[in-house]
């Protein structure tokens, strides 16, 4: 009987918390990005955040713009959430973020946008490969 107590114990234990474990590292992008971000770039990520107004001289960028985010590697997604607009020569609007984020949570923001714009970087077109799609190309 004991041992059925305690067998019992050990499957309810494992039940319920290695699904909490694997929901901790799912939320993370969706959340920091809900709670750091959102005030400026916008709850659905438009760059229309409440703190987006006219006074800002550049408005936060719109993290659903493929067309834009397709040219950005993931890795100059998370220098700029490190270091800030100004580590790119981009707007000091934009702030740094590596004092309050780890590596691995600006890993999972990433990721979140990724999610946003649905789109992943697609490299430079080649000129080569222009000339193929589009016969206009010299
Ligand atoms: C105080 C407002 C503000 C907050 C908060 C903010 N941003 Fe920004 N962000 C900006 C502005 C303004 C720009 C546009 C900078 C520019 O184009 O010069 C920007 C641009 C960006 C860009 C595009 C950089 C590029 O390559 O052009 C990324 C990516 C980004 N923010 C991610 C984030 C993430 C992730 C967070 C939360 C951890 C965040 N931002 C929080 C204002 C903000």
């Amino acid at each position: 009987m004991k041992m059925l107590i305690f067998y019992l114990f050990f499957v309810l234990y494992f039940a319920t918390i290695l699904p909490l474990a694997n929901a901790e590292s799912e939320i993370d992008g969706h959340t920091l990005y809900f709670y750091w971000c959102t005030q400026c770039h916008g709850v659905a990520g438009r760059g229309d955040g409440v703190n987006s107004t006219s006074d800002m001289r550049i408005n936060p960028r719109d993290h659903t713009d493929a067309s834009y985010m397709s040219t950005r590697t993931d890795q100059q997604l998370e220098d700029v959430i490190k270091g800030g607009g100004v580590s790119i020569s981009k707007s000091s609007m934009m702030p740094p973020w590596r004092a309050t984020l780890t590596d691995k949570e600006i890993k999972s923001v990433v990721l979140y946008l990724r999610k946003l714009c649905n789109c992943q970087f697609e490299g430079v077109v080649s000129d080569e490969k222009l000339r193929k799609t589009s016969p206009d190309f010299k």
